[in-house]
This record gives C-alpha cells, structure tokens and sequence, in this order.
C-alpha cells in the first residue's frame, strides 16, 4: 500500500459530543473513511461500545480494518453504500444503533493517493468510482458518451458551473478526454480564474463527475431515510457535509422530518397528518473554529447538522 497520511477527521470533538456517546452503546459510522471518528467514538464508548463502520470504498476499508485492530471485536467493518445501512447492519445482527455518523464525499487520502481520478492535480485515468469492483459507470464515460446537453446538465445541477454549456461544448468537439490533467487543462482553458477566487477553475466539473459517477445525491436521500429507521428512540443522527448541494438537502430532508405538518401552506387547516420523526438538536449549523481550519484547510467548508430520532 502507498505511504499516505491519514485523513484528518474535521469537528471530531463535536461529532463525540453530539453523538452522545456512552460505554456499551453501538455506532454506525456510515462513511468510516479511514477510520478517524470511529477510532474516537471506539474510545469514548470503551470498554464494550461497538461501532459499525461501512465504507463503499474497500481500500479505505482496508486501512481502516488494520487501524482499528486494537479494538478487536468492537469494531466490525463492511464495505457497501450507505443507502442500503438498514440490510448491511442487519447482517451483522444489528437491528437498531444509539447514534449514526455521515461524513460525506470523499476523504483526504483518496483524493491524494492513486487510481481514483478524483484530482485534477494528477494526471491518471478519469475513474472516480468509489467502488472499483461494484460499480461500472466512470467518469470517462460521462465525459465520452454523454451528449453535450446531458453533459452541460450534470456541470450545472451537480457542479453549479456558471459556463457548464461552454464547457460541455469544447468537451464534445475535443474527446476522447481520458485523463484528469486532459480535462482540467481544457477546463483550464475555457474558465479563467477571478483574482478573488481561492478555488481551482475545474473544481465545479470534478465534483460535478464524482456526484453523477457516484449517485451521490440520491445516496444522501436514501441514506437520511434508512438512518431514521435504524436510530432507537434519543438516537442521534450527525451529518457532516462539504458543498451546498449536500448541506441543503440534508437541511430540507431533517426539516421535513422534524415538522408536524407538511400540507402545502395555501391549505387553510392541516390534512397530512404527518408525524415528527425527529427533532432537530441544533437550530445553527455547528463549524469548525479559526483553529481547526488553520490545521486541516478541509475544515474550511464543513457543516453538521444534528437531529435526535423521536
Ligand atoms: C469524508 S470521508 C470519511 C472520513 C472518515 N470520517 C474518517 O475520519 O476517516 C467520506 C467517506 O465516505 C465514503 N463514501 C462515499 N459515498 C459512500 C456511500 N454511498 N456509501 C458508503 N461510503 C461512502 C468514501 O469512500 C469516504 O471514505
């Protein structure tokens, strides 16, 4: 395996927190990663707390399975998508969790180390799956195949590109495109950076593939409704996400759920019936302090949110 550090797990004090977690209870970390927060959460519910951790990613699962030896049984890991946490946790004999982690997207590790084609940094095959081996569709052959209205489509409601039909204009006249330093150099070409903009010219276009490579969208649906099935009863639900897309569905999702009425509002009196199924702990999002940005930069865009199954 290649020698890369770690990824750094941002708000890991708070997540401990809002996840409330006490010695025996079980944790299902959804996005394990490379195992950060579930090292923490293992630690604070020693010495019989166990946490689940599922990852789509086998690689990150690997590292993480070593990292987490020390743990023993109290750490279980499987690989498979978030969405389907409901049947991954029971076939592991666990039918309800006291608390869920979502940290979402991606991690440090997979950005910086080799084959995932996430970076627009490096020059290697445009993949961008999380699961090599499970899933089929890359982003090779998005940018390929797809016709330039589909592709300008995916920049702008996945990437929020101001010129996703520019773009998409110049990546059909111009492929095969099979590389990541071929699509962010065209990129590149076409988006002039403003002086005021920290951001890479081709960063809205790669989260944009990765999104629609990985379903991701309607992976954080399906994720949020299947974390509201396994919660018990105080169960807490913390989600941590990086972009806005992300955060205002995990907003409009937790709102949803949290209200007692969902009838559309020109309806004089309530017909819906609907039924709180969680409350929202925290009416601000939490972020991290000055401090934390200054030592992990990935910090600098995450938002939790937190909400208690009723
Ligand atoms: C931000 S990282 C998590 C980092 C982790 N909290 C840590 O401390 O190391 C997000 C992780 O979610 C995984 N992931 C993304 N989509 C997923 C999905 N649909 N199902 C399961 N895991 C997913 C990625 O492979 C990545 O490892």
């Amino acid at each position: 395996m290649e020698e890369i550090a770690f990824h750094q797990p941002v708000l890991l004090r708070e997540t401990v927190e809002q996840l409330v977690v006490r010695p025996g209870g079980v944790y299902l970390d959804a996005t394990v990663g490379e195992g950060g927060h579930a090292g923490a959460v293992l630690r604070a519910s020693a010495p019989n707390g166990v946490v689940l951790g599922i990852d789509w990613d086998p690689r990150s699962l690997a590292y993480t399975r070593q990292r987490l030896a020390e743990h023993g049984e109290r750490f279980i890991g499987i690989q498979g998508n978030y969405a389907d946490m409901v049947e991954l946790s029971r076939s592991v004999g666990i039918d309800q969790v006291n608390g869920i982690l979502l940290d979402l997207g991606f991690s440090s590790r997979q950005v910086e180390g080799e084959g995932y084609g996430f970076s627009f940094q490096k020059d290697e095959p445009l993949d961008m799956r999380y699961d090599p081996v499970g899933q089929f569709l890359t982003a090779a052959q998005i940018v390929n195949n797809y016709s330039e209205e589909q592709l300008a489509r995916v920049f702008f409601e996945y990437g929020e590109e101001p010129r996703a039909r520019v773009i998409a204009r110049h990546i059909v006249q111009r492929r095969p495109i099979n590389t990541t330093r071929e699509l962010a150099d065209l990129v590149s070409r076409i988006v002039r950076p403003r002086r005021s903009q920290r951001i890479h010219p081709a960063t809205r276009v790669f989260q944009a593939l990765r999104i629609a490579v990985n379903n991701e969208l309607s992976n954080v649906q399906a994720g949020l409704e299947a974390a509201i099935q396994l919660l018990v009863t105080g169960g807490r639900l913390v989600v941590i996400s990086y972009h806005s897309l992300e955060d205002r569905l995990v907003k409009n999702r937790l709102a949803r759920e949290a209200a007692t009425c969902v009838c559309p509002p020109e309806l004089p009196v309530c017909v819906c019936q609907h039924q709180a199924t969680v409350r929202l702990v925290q009416r601000r999002i939490i972020r991290p302090g000055a401090e934390e940005v200054a030592q992990n930069p990935r910090g600098r865009s995450a938002r939790m949110r937190v909400a208690e199954r009723l």
